[in-house]
């Protein structure tokens, strides 16, 4: 299959592109490498270094690229610069959705595999909820991928494209960006490596559904193979178990504290501050992906432990290589 993946040099989207070409699949990126890191590629992938909200950029991507199918993870998704800046959200979450689809509508493609977030679609769940669960958006990011759901549905009904939204709980692993606001495992894992002490919001007890990316991208890969005449079908993809803040920052110290000690430094990993709480944190969500286990066949493969260590060693040895860079820098200035 002939893939395109938007957002493929970011976080998720990367580790699709990886999945994929195991699977022996034709892929290429379109991505505007706002977040995202041509590093994170293999050299060998096209990459078409363009914003999805320039409706002729797109157009002239899918010219060149007639994909089969269309992996869609290309978003702006930070929560609160959708609260300062909700038409930029809007232009990108929505606008930018609107111009993959029509052009991709356009060279024949029919297979949409969409990322969204049961985070923001269900709110609070102390239960892990369901798809059936009433969609209660409160921030502009959450509205946008709402939005981006019906907008795929309207696509099903009118061009007979197939649609799969997968709504992803907390995704944590290798590549995740520490400079963004959600990803709370990149940013205790860079702080704690560097000795730094991290900040808990609040009292920490807030429960989360932590999967880990590789399973993540599995799900979409998976999608993107055996989906067939489902039109639109949203898809839940998380563990349903809950962690709260402040188990996760001990088992990351933990793994941390291991690093130190193989590096031969001495001390203790700082133990973590409570700060305040954010405004509009929500005490508990999860969800629940049955529904992915029985269509298809999805199951996350990676307990917590195994996937924090993972990607605890994935930040040392970037730690490991960013150090070696800026040495060499120095010796040659
Ligand atoms: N990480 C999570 O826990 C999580 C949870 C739920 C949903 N999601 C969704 O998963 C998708 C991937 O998220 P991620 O965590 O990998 O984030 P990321 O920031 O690493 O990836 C997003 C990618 O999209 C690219 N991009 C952003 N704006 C663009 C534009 N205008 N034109 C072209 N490319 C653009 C970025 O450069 C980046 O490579 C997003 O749609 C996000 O909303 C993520």
């Amino acid at each position: 299959m002939r893939v395109l993946v938007t957002g493929g040099a970011g976080f998720i989207g990367s580790h699709v592109v990886d999945q994929l070409l195991d699977r022996g699949h034709e892929v290429a990126v379109l991505d505007n490498l706002e977040t995202g890191n041509r590093n994170n590629l293999p050299v060998h992938v096209p990459l078409y270094e363009q914003d999805i909200q320039d409706e002729s950029a797109v157009a002239a991507v899918f010219d060149e690229f007639a994909a089969d199918a269309v992996c869609h993870q290309a978003a702006q998704m930070s929560v609160s610069r959708s609260v300062r800046e909700p038409g930029y959200d809007a232009r990108v979450n929505v606008v930018g959705l609107l111009n993959v689809l029509t052009h991709a509508v356009r060279v024949g493609c029919r297979k949409f595999v969409f990322a969204s977030s049961g985070g923001v679609l269900y709110g609070e769940a102390t239960e892990p909820a369901g798809e059936a669960t009433p969609a209660a958006p409160i921030s502009p990011y959450g509205i946008s991928k709402w939005v981006g759901e019906q907008y795929l549905q309207f696509f099903v009904r009118e061009h007979g494209v197939q649609a799969v939204s997968l709504r992803y709980s907390n995704v944590y692993g290798p590549r995740q960006n520490p400079l963004g606001e959600a990803g709370v495992v990149a940013i205790f894992c860079t702080r704690m490596l560097r000795g730094q002490t991290s900040t808990i919001n609040g009292d920490g007890r807030y429960i989360r559904d932590y999967v880990y990316v590789g399973d993540v991208a599995r799900a979409n890969v998976t999608s993107l193979e055996s989906v067939g005449n489902a039109g639109f079908l949203p898809l839940n993809i998380g563990t349903g178990l809950p962690t709260d803040v402040n188990e996760l920052a001990a088992i990351l110290r933990s793994h941390c504290q291991r690093i130190w000690q193989q590096r031969g430094q001495p001390g203790d990993v700082p133990q973590p501050e409570h700060g305040p709480p954010r405004p509009g944190d929500l005490r508990s969500n999860l969800v629940s992906a049955a529904k992915a286990g029985q269509i298809l066949g999805w199951q996350p493969e990676v307990p917590l432990e195994q996937g924090l260590r993972q990607t605890v060693e994935w930040f040392e040895t970037a730690r490991q290589r960013t150090e070696s860079t800026s040495d060499k820098a120095i010796r040659t200035e």
